[in-house]
């Protein structure tokens, strides 16, 4: 056990910038647009917007409130709260999807990466859809940059993660998340502008209640765990980190609407320039990385918005990166005393391995299928519709029922000082009662059992 003062976010903008850094992420920039267009447009937003405020924001406001008392890492965290009982299991899986997600999240964020240098070289300035889709091709078939693209981010990160909590995390997220929302509104403005973009935004805006589905809803459902990085023991350590006197539901309340806008925002950047150069708008890595570039080179100075985009890209991953990579770091450091440089060697060297096996997933590794899915697709799975809902069902349980309404009024009006006695007791009401069952949902369908 480390004797040292505990590192934590030092400001209330820090405890924002971080907290939102991970929310905001690859999710936003490829998951959620796509998933708006495919389902409806307006109605997606709309039922994802419920289902946040449902699900996603109480799982957070729990994970935030645990954390933030027990100021441990995520299994300590639940160890402390419920001595001698198995509740660190839950911490304990958080662990384990911590490592799976990075392990293919890095992988993405390789690519990202390396579409700035691309993007920068002007390799990829074509209008045509095939050629980007050769280009890459190229770069996933091959597994020697796969592996290195992989390395570079997690040696960034590493680096960042060494720092601390306030010089590294805190510091790095408070430069960064303005410079995205400053290159997200300059993407946006360009793409507003072109000539045709009105149809995009009917895309994304018109409501098209005939695509309303139970599936959409569920969908949308487990999307709010990914987008708020919830079920996994993230917000319990970020929550660690948190000053006893900041407003949880607020400051919670306040992340997830500030990683819609970028989700919308970010649909605004997309959409009206994919519809005014006559692009099909796709799902999945295929719209970032083989429709974007044909539709930046497609507009007067596209270079540089692809530059920029790719840039925002990689900030978004970096913010979520960190996130994930601290919950193992911290507890190596509080549970198995490493120092905080060693436990996050150990897990780097952790994570090239199991994250090679992502990485290679398009190359050498292509055949592999256990569960008849690649590496890469069988982490996403298992993280997506398995480990996060179970991770969020189990934190509800905790709190709603085996911690308790006096304990939960106690943390979060910060022992009376804020008078939010509503907004506490219609946040136990759902995180007891509707929460789970509609998590429960989520992994029947997860599991593809409805
Ligand atoms: N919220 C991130 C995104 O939308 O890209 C992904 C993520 C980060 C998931 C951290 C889980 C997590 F713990």
């Amino acid at each position: 056990m480390n004797n040292t003062k505990r590192d934590s976010f030092t400001t209330g903008i820090g405890v924002i910038a971080a907290t939102l850094g991970s929310a905001i992420g690859l999710g936003n920039i490829w998951k959620f647009p796509s998933l708006v267009g495919s389902n409806g447009g307006a109605v997606f937003i709309l039922v994802y917007l419920v289902s946040t405020l449902l699900v996603g924001l109480p799982v957070m406001v729990s994970e935030i409130m645990l954390g933030r008392k027990a100021k441990a890492d995520a299994i300590g965290t639940l160890k402390k709260l419920a001595p001698n009982k198995p509740w660190w299991l839950v911490g304990a899986a958080g662990v384990l999807s911590a490592f799976l997600i990075m392990a293919f999240y890095t992988e993405v964020a390789g690519w990202v990466f390396a579409y700035v240098i691309k993007s920068v070289s002007g390799s990829l300035l074509s209008t045509d859809p095939q050629v980007t889709t050769a280009a890459f091709s190229q770069l996933i078939a091959d597994p020697m940059q796969s592996l290195i693209w992989q390395w570079i981010v997690l040696l960034l990160i590493g680096f960042i993660i060494i720092l601390g909590v306030s010089k590294g995390i805190e510091a790095t997220t408070k430069r960064l998340m303005p410079i995205l929302f400053g290159i997200l509104l300059v993407v946006c403005v360009r793409s507003l502008t072109l000539p045709g973009a009105g149809e995009g935004l009917a895309f994304l805006f018109n409501p098209d209640f005939s695509k309303l589905s139970a599936s959409v809803i569920l969908v949308a459902l487990g999307l709010s765990f990914f987008k708020l990085s919830v079920g996994m023991g993230t917000m319990i350590t970020y929550g660690s980190y948190f000053r006893d006197d900041q407003d949880v539901p607020f400051t919670a309340g306040r992340v997830m609407l500030g990683d819609l806008l970028v989700s919308i925002l970010a649909g605004i950047a997309i959409f009206p320039a994919a519809f005014a150069f006559g692009f099909e708008p796709s799902a999945g890595p295929s719209l970032l990385f083989i429709t974007i570039p044909a539709i930046f080179a497609s507009m007067p100075f596209g270079q540089v918005f692809m530059v920029l985009f790719f840039i925002l890209a990689s900030i978004a991953a970096t913010g979520a990166m960190l996130s994930l990579l601290e919950v193992p770091v911290a507890y190596l450091n509080e549970q198995i005393g490493l120092k905080r440089w060693q436990a996050t060697v150990v897990t780097l060297i952790l994570l090239a391995l199991i994250g090679s096996t992502a990485a290679l997933s398009s190359s050498v590794l292509a055949n592999i299928k256990p569960f008849g899915m690649t590496f890469f697709d069988l982490y996403d799975f298992a993280t997506s519709n398995i480990l996060l809902p179970l991770g969020g069902l189990f934190i509800c349980i905790f709190v709603g029922w085996v911690f308790g309404f006096n304990k939960v009024e106690e943390l979060l009006s910060n022992s009376g000082t804020l008078k939010n006695g509503p907004v506490i007791k219609a946040f136990f009401f759902v995180v007891k009662f509707i929460a789970p069952i509609l998590i429960v949902l989520i992994l029947l369908n997860g599991l593809k059992i409805i």
